[in-house]
């Protein structure tokens, strides 16, 4: 409306100006063309009225003469009439004839011919005609006409000529505002849609009414793509990653869409002792990643019903909503069948692919039936997940290994679901890859995601080379993606991490309490020093070497004999599998045996370890991590290890040293931790000795930069940085499928 106004008023005052401007031309011109009329009808008249006049001036009734010129003065403009006769002849006249055109005065006005005279009664013009009759002497004929007419004319074609312009003004601006309106809202959407990244080609019949958008369009896009990488890399940073953050994204950039978490352990366990039924909490990694995604992302989590009363308690759907104390997701549970569990979880998951992918020296163990158990789960999984979609292009999350065949057989399905599958543990060399005997179908099941992710770039490149190596599909190393069958999966880094800031239940308890508490509880002196250890009960997680390098330090420095235990919290895993079973009992043995050698005879000195086989809740965990002196993570190869972010989370009094081994993703994370070689005993025990004997200056130094990452690489960044990436790849598909017809040379 204000634009309109901004042109509608200046066109139009340039419009009356220019209208006030060209009158004086238009003025004359019809002066021009009046007296023209007049002189002819002067002739008209004069011609009209010689034969009665001559007949009067011959009969000399001179009277009725002048009656006569006095009628026809009646009209309206004929202002006055004589005549002149030329030698001692009659001169008569009408009375209005001006004195200044007396017969003696005609000399002047020219003898003959049309003239004009601007007398006291306003504009005239004067025509003198010649009179010639063969009755009376020759005369000349005076006819005066009265060019008022002419002025009041004039007056009003000049303000019709105003009017006129004013109107034309007003309509010409007008269309004028509304063509430039709607072909500037066409430019504007054209050029928002190419800012959001959708391109100008997304409805080609707009593309083909802009063709003056097309020759830049492409320059545009390319210009986006840059700016949107770089935006990405710099709003990141910007944001502050918190649950508020996620939803933002899942509102702004997935229009809301619900996202369906699969996994095979489920966040929350029902089981049942005796009447009654206890919600527990399983010790993964993956479930304290995932659980605050879902929490902030509502949506559902399918997940094996795993729990003795999980059945009691969902409802006909095999839904139940969770957390318990505050329902903000639902568990969609999938039941298994002791065949099918022993199948595809135990065996080829986690005798199979387990030891393939950790490199742990425990040879994997592929078995045809495990590996027949292990498609049939995946399938029943992918009916699950299609079940619970609500869209036909749903969000899914695809958690880790149990899962490889899956994203294939969503997209089977739902060919427009956006599948982000996270791999939560370590990809092989492709050496040592090409054992599994369904290393292709494995690769191309993994291949149906839209996003592959891993903790670490190492595990990219090896997922990538192996996808090189083993089967047909074309790899784009700049882009980092695969291509098989026409799907695209782009290979992605994101490192996996913790709610920030911590549950505040987690740091209620002051580090002072934690610190006497777990003393007491061990029955420890008050200055006894102790280095906590969090695992499962896995032979990937180097519990023998940290236990050996706990001997290897009392050996070295036997001051700390008696002065220094090993906290080892291990989670009962996976016993049914024989290698467990193995670790088990070699783990138990080598702490007998190790306290044995350091206490035998003295029974009344603290054991230098401290072996927890049972489960332990998230509280109790963090209150040990609050007491501890240090923590050791001596895994001998894992994705990422939370245990290592939690310690550093738990601890707010910036103190307490974090032990980390350098075959961790976490390792690459905080370089501020010391770094170890599990397999290098002395270096472990070392390390050990510098850890407990740190000035708390360097422990405050080092804790605050480690803080100072996990808080800003914080879990939701983690899901965040997915979800981003699945936007934008959502968006590009949009613009892809429909054609860009554009010609080929552009
Ligand atoms: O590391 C892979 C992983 O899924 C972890 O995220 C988790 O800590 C662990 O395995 C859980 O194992 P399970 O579900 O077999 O007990």
């Amino acid at each position: 409306m204000h634009l309109s106004l901004r042109f509608i008023i200046p066109l139009m005052l340039v419009l009356t100006a220019f209208a006030y401007a060209v009158s004086p031309v238009i003025d004359r011109m019809t002066l021009r063309w009046f007296v023209r009329d007049l002189d002819i009808r002067s002739q008209l008249i004069a011609n009209a009225i010689s034969e009665p006049l001559f007949e009067q001036l011959a009969a000399g009734r001179k009277a009725k003469i002048g009656d006569f010129f006095t009628r026809i003065t009646l009209d309206e403009r004929l202002f006055a009439i004589g005549f002149c006769a030329g030698n001692d002849g009659t001169s008569v006249a009408s009375k209005s004839l001006p004195p200044e055109l007396r017969c003696k005065d005609l000399g002047r006005w020219g003898a003959e011919g049309n003239s004009l005279l601007d007398s006291k009664n306003g504009p005239l013009h004067v025509s003198v005609q010649p009179m010639v009759n063969e009755l009376y002497p020759t005369g000349r004929l005076v006819l005066v006409h009265d060019l008022g007419f002419v002025t009041r004319r004039s007056e009003e074609t000049k303000r019709y000529l105003v009017y006129g312009f004013l109107g034309l003004a007003a309509v010409v601006s007008l269309l004028t505002v509304i063509i430039a309106q709607l072909s500037w809202r066409g430019w504007l959407a054209g050029m928002r849609s190419l800012l959001r990244g959708e391109g100008l080609l997304r409805d080609p019949a707009a593309t083909m009414n802009l063709p003056e958008f097309r020759p830049i369009a492409r320059d545009i896009e390319r210009l986006v793509r840059e700016l949107e990488t770089e935006r990405r890399a710099r709003d990141e940073s910007q944001i502050t990653w918190s649950p508020e953050s996620l939803r933002t994204i899942l509102r702004a950039d997935l229009r809301g869409e619900d996202v369906i978490v699969v996994s095979n352990r489920e966040p929350y366990i029902h089981q049942r002792h005796g009447e009654r039924i206890e919600v527990q909490r399983p010790a993964s990694g993956l479930v304290t990643a995932l659980e605050p995604i879902m929490r902030a992302c509502s949506g559902t989590w399918i997940a094996h019903g795993s729990g003795s009363a999980d059945r009691d308690v969902v409802d006909r759907h095999d839904r139940v909503a969770v957390p318990p104390e505050q329902p903000a997701y639902s568990i969609r549970r999938v039941w298994l069948s002791a065949e099918e569990e022993a199948g595809y979880y135990y065996g080829f998951a986690n005798e199979g692919l387990w030891p393939l992918c950790h490199i742990a020296h425990v040879r994997p163990t592929f078995r045809a039936s495990d590996w027949a158990h292990y498609v049939a789960v995946n399938r029943k999984f992918a009916r699950a997940v299609i079940s619970e979609s609500k869209t036909k292009n749903p969000i899914i999350l695809v958690q880790d290994y149990h899962f490889a065949l899956l994203p294939k057989m969503i997209r089977e399905e739902l060919p427009q679901a956006t599948v982000i599958t996270f791999w939560h543990i370590p990809w092989p060399n492709p050496e040592s890859f090409a054992i599994c005997p369904w290393r292709d179908e494995i690769l191309a099941g993994m291949l149906g995601s839209s996003i592959l992710g891993f903790h670490t770039q190492f595990h990219c490149n090896n997922f990538v080379d192996s996808v090189d190596r083993f089967i047909e599909a074309r790899v784009d190393r700049e882009s980092f993606t695969v291509s098989l069958g026409g799907q695209l999966t782009a290979i992605r880094r994101y490192p996996i991490s913790i709610a920030w800031p911590p549950d505040p239940a987690m740091l209620s308890k002051p580090i002072e309490q934690c610190h006497a508490e777990l003393r007491q509880q061990y029955g420890l002196p008050r200055d006894h020093r102790v280095c906590i250890g969090v695992d499962r009960l896995d032979y990937t997680k180097g519990i023998l070497e940290r236990f050996r390098a706990v001997e290897r330090l009392l050996e070295q420095k036997p001051e700390w004999i008696g002065r220094f235990s090993l906290l080892q919290i291990a989670a009962p895993s996976r016993a049914s599998i024989e290698d467990y079973q193995n670790h088990d009992a070699q783990v138990r043995a080598l702490a007998t045996r190790i306290n044995d050698r350091f206490v035998r005879g003295e029974r009344k000195l603290p054991p230098p370890i401290l072996l927890k086989v049972e489960h332990h809740d998230a509280e109790q965990v963090y209150q040990c991590y609050r007491g501890a002196d240090c923590c050791f993570v001596s895994s001998l190869h894992d994705g990422m290890n939370l245990v290592a972010k939690e310690y550093v989370a738990a601890r707010d009094d910036e103190q307490g040293v974090l032990v980390l081994s350098q075959f961790t993703g976490a390792a690459r994370e905080l370089p501020e931790a010391l770094i170890v070689n599990p397999y290098d005993i002395e270096q472990c025990a070392a390390a050990l000795h510098l850890a407990l004997t740190m000035p708390a200056s360097e422990q405050r130094d080092r804790m605050r930069l480690m803080r100072g990452l996990v808080s800003e690489f914080n879990v939701y960044r983690w899901a965040g940085r997915m979800l981003l990436d699945a936007a934008t790849m959502r968006r590009r598909g949009a613009v892809l499928e429909k054609p860009a017809n554009l010609p080929a040379n552009g």
